[in-house]
């Protein structure tokens, strides 16, 4: 997809999209483009029930009297209470709108704004952004696509005063898109082209933009001790992988850096404890929070942010096998915790927990992160909408709702406590691996806080709900969504930088 910026008064073809804002009022192109057609947008508007609400979208097809092969209305709402999201959303819809209609080419009017929340430069670049986000498909598998199915929007113009100033801010915010990408593209892969090897040489790729990368076999883990990462992945032919990722952009390269930790099993089948057939091939992205670092990491470096940042991916396959973990069996966690693994289906939080002991062993972060699509329960709890919170520690957990909300990725938090501790308490080992029917999400949360030492800040974000979409939203393409990069790169832009 091209995405240019443009002066206004340059375009003599192809679609065109305009504003309208609520109640009709006709942003300052549209009113032209009026004009020039002897009233056709408003007589348009009378006729149906386009009203310029957010989210409205209205085409006049081969209007007289205008260069555009269409004009395409875009709803904008009541333009004071505009803000950097509407204006991403706006022009995913565009996007959305246009890409199979035929044109290959639009211009978007962005006209200067008096009462938005956004600065107008800013909005154009948004409004980039929420196409960029938009146009991504994952369709390297698909040889037989109808030439009429595919995407025909190969350009688009943004018309917009100043549009240098426009084009520097989209610079900046595609950096992120591209680490977003990277992401989409990983969790959308099926399991037998991403396993734990294949996804550590898509991590060493990142050394091209400076960051430091360390991957772990299976040697090295069972020398440090790694009872519970390795037990997960002892059932797959595939070799587990412990992926490091720095990025050290902050002036003090000593200063102690912020962990950002994903699960990452690649396959999950359950193991012996097997999960039904129908939806396992979902399990193929049950390395979501993995990718997330990965995008991360590549958002952070290619936009050299000024913070020291390390990324884990645990990388695991579960399988069951002759040589399977089996229900029952005792493993010994590298903080030296011993598990007994009720349930092989819980197997990301005996990935997570080595995984965030070796961080904290080796780096003293100042604060941890995890992301995980950890439980079923979590979709039970808030859908496919909010992610799950859980945090020892509030301003961490405030950092990141907020970052969240900025973005577009809202998280919501969730209660931790000794009564829910006890749950995992058992007879055999120091723990076991899963509670009881009852707060599966909260349990789990339990299990990794019982591997976060000194009361250091840390904050899990569980993800099942929300890293795979069957439905297209106006920024995200149905598919891998890599909720967690934006609001991640957000967090540390706002906080952890210099
Ligand atoms: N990867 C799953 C959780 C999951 C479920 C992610 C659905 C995305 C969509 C996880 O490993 C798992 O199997 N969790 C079990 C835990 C249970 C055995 C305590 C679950 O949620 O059922
Ligand atoms: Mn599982
Ligand atoms: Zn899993």
């Amino acid at each position: 997809m091209k995405i240019a910026f443009v002066a206004p008064g340059k375009s003599k073809g192809g679609a065109f999209a305009l504003a309208v804002f609520d109640g009709g009022r006709l942003s300052a192109s549209a009113r032209e483009a009026d004009d020039a057609t002897g009233g056709a947008i408003k007589r348009a508007l009378d006729g149906g029930r386009f009203s310029g609400k957010k989210g409205q979208l209205l085409e006049i097809l081969s209007p007289s009297g205008h260069p555009a092969s269409r004009i395409l209305l875009f709803g904008l709402g009541k333009e004071a209470e505009l803000g950097d999201l509407d204006f991403e959303r706006a022009g995913g819809g565009i996007y959305s709108r246009l890409a199979a209609s035929g044109e290959s080419d639009v211009t978007v009017a962005v006209d200067d704004l008096t009462e938005a929340k956004t600065a107008t430069q800013s909005a154009a670049a948004r409004i980039g952004l929420g196409v960029l986000l938009h146009s991504y498909r994952f369709d390297k598998y698909r040889t037989k696509e109808k030439p009429e199915k595919k995407p025909s929007l190969k350009s688009v113009a943004i018309a917009v005063q100043k549009a240098a100033a426009a084009r520097k801010q989209f610079a900046d915010l595609k950096l992120v898109a591209d680490g977003v990408f990277i992401t989409r593209d990983v969790v959308s892969e099926p399991a037998n082209i991403i396993y734990p090897e294949s996804f550590a040489a898509e991590a060493k790729k990142l050394a091209e933009l400076g960051v430091k990368v360390t991957v772990l076999g299976e040697k090295e883990m069972r020398k440090l001790g790694m009872g519970a990462l390795l037990g997960v992945g002892q059932g797959s032919k595939r070799e587990s992988q412990l992926v490091l990722l720095e990025w050290s952009g902050a002036k003090s390269k000593k200063s102690a850096p912020i962990a950002i930790v994903g699960k990452g099993v690649t396959f999950d089948t359950g193991g012996i404890s097997i999960k039904p057939a129908a939806g396992m091939e979902d399990m193929k992205w049950d390395m979501g929070g993995a990718g997330v670092v990965l995008g991360l990491m590549h958002a952070l470096a290619a936009r050299k942010a000024k913070a020291n940042v390390i990324g884990v991916c645990g990388l695991v396959e579960n399988m069951p096998s002759g040589n399977a973990q089996r229900p029952g069996d005792i493993v010994t966690s590298l903080s030296g915790q011993t598990v007994e693994v009720i349930n092989t289906d819980a197997e990301g939080r005996l990935v997570l927990a080595d995984a965030l002991t070796h961080v904290q062993r080796e780096y003293k972060p100042r604060a941890i992160v995890d992301l995980a699509t950890l439980t079923g329960a979590i979709i039970i709890s808030l859908g496919n909408v909010h992610a799950g919170l859980f945090s020892n520690n509030d301003e961490l957990s405030e950092r990141l709702t907020a970052a969240g909300k900025a973005v577009g990725e809202p998280i919501w938090r969730l209660p931790l406590g000794d009564d829910y501790d006890r749950l995992i308490d058992c007879d055999a080992a120091d723990m076991k691996n899963v509670g009881g029917r009852g707060a599966g999400s909260i349990t789990a949360a339990q299990f990794l806080q019982r591997y976060i030492e000194d009361d250091r800040p840390w904050a899990h974000l569980d993800i099942a709900g929300v890293t795979w979409s069957s439905k297209d939203k106006p920024t995200v393409p149905k598919g891998a969504t890599a909720f967690g990069v934006r609001l991640l790169n957000q967090m540390v832009a706002q906080h952890y930088e210099d």
